[in-house]
C-alpha cells in the first residue's frame, strides 16, 4: 500500500513569505515525484469565500463571531477533499489554517471571542502533521513594505496577532504541531529550513505509520 499523503500547513503573520514558501514547497515535492495539492485559506472563490473577501476589503460589515464562523466554514467546505487527497496518497500543503483563524479573530480582543472559543468550530477538521511557522520580527516585517488596505493590515492588529501566535504555540495540543522557522533570512535559506522540517515530518509519519488526526 502506498504511503498516505502528509498534511503540511504554513502559518505566520502577513509578510512572513508564506505564499512563496508554499509554492516552492509544493514544487519541490512534485519534483521528487510526489503528488501534491497546494491550497490556501481563505479560499475567496466559493460563495462563503466571496463573503469573506468582501469583509476583508471593507465592502461589507460582519459581527466578529459571524465572520469567524464563515472563515471556519470556508475550511469545512474542503475538509472532505483534504481527507480524500491524504487517503489517496496526495500530499496537501496549506497556506494558513485554523491557527490563523483563532489568532486573527481573538486579536479583536472581544470578551466573548478568546482563543478557546475561536478554536471550537474547527474541532473535527483534519489536523496537520506539522505546522511550519514562519516567524518574522516586527522590524524585518516593516522592511518588507507597507500594508495593503485589508481589514487586519494595521500595526495594532498585527502586534496582537504576533502575541497570540506565541500564546497559541504554548498550549496543547497546538504546541506539538508547530515547527518554528526564522523567516527573516534570505528566501533560499528559509526554503531550505522549510524543506528540512518537511522531510523530518515525512520520516516521522511514515516510520510510525501515523494516521491522520483530527483537530
Ligand atoms: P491572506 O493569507 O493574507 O490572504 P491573501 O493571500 O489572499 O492576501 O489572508 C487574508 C486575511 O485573512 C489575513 O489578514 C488573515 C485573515 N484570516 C482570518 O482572519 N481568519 C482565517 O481563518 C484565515 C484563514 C485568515
Ligand atoms: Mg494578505
Amino acid at each position: 500500500m502506498p504511503a498516505r499523503g502528509k498534511l503540511i500547513v504554513l502559518e505566520g503573520l502577513d509578510k512572513a513569505g508564506k505564499s512563496s514558501q508554499c509554492k516552492q514547497l509544493a514544487a519541490k515535492l512534485a519534483a521528487q515525484g510526489l503528488k501534491v495539492n497546494a491550497i490556501s485559506f481563505p479560499d475567496r472563490t466559493t460563495p462563503i469565500g466571496r463573503m469573506i473577501d468582501a469583509y476583508l476589503k471593507g465592502d461589507d460589515q460582519q459581527d466578529d463571531h459571524a465572520i469567524h464562523l464563515l472563515f471556519s466554514a470556508n475550511r469545512w467546505e474542503v475538509a472532505a477533499k483534504i481527507r480524500a487527497d491524504i487517503d489517496a496518497g496526495i500530499n496537501v500543503v496549506i497556506d494558513r489554517y485554523y491557527y490563523s483563524g483563532c489568532v486573527y479573530s481573538a486579536a479583536k480582543n472581544s470578551d466573548s471571542l478568546g482563543l478557546a472559543w475561536a478554536r471550537k468550530p474547527d474541532e473535527g477538521l483534519p489536523r496537520p502533521d506539522a505546522v511550519i511557522f514562519l516567524g518574522i520580527s516586527q522590524e524585518e516585517a516593516a522592511k518588507r513594505g507597507g500594508w495593503g488596505g485589508e481589514k487586519y493590515e494595521t500595526k495594532a492588529i498585527q502586534d496582537r496577532v504576533r502575541e497570540l501566535f506565541v500564546q497559541l504555540q504554548s498550549v496543547e495540543p497546538e504546541k506539538q504541531d508547530f515547527v518554528r522557522i526564522d523567516a527573516g533570512q534570505d528566501l533560499e535559506e528559509v526554503a531550505e529550513d522549510v524543506w528540512e522540517a518537511v522531510q523530518k515530518v515525512f520520516k516521522r509519519v511514515d516510520l510510525h505509520g501515523e494516521a491522520l488526526r483530527v483537530v
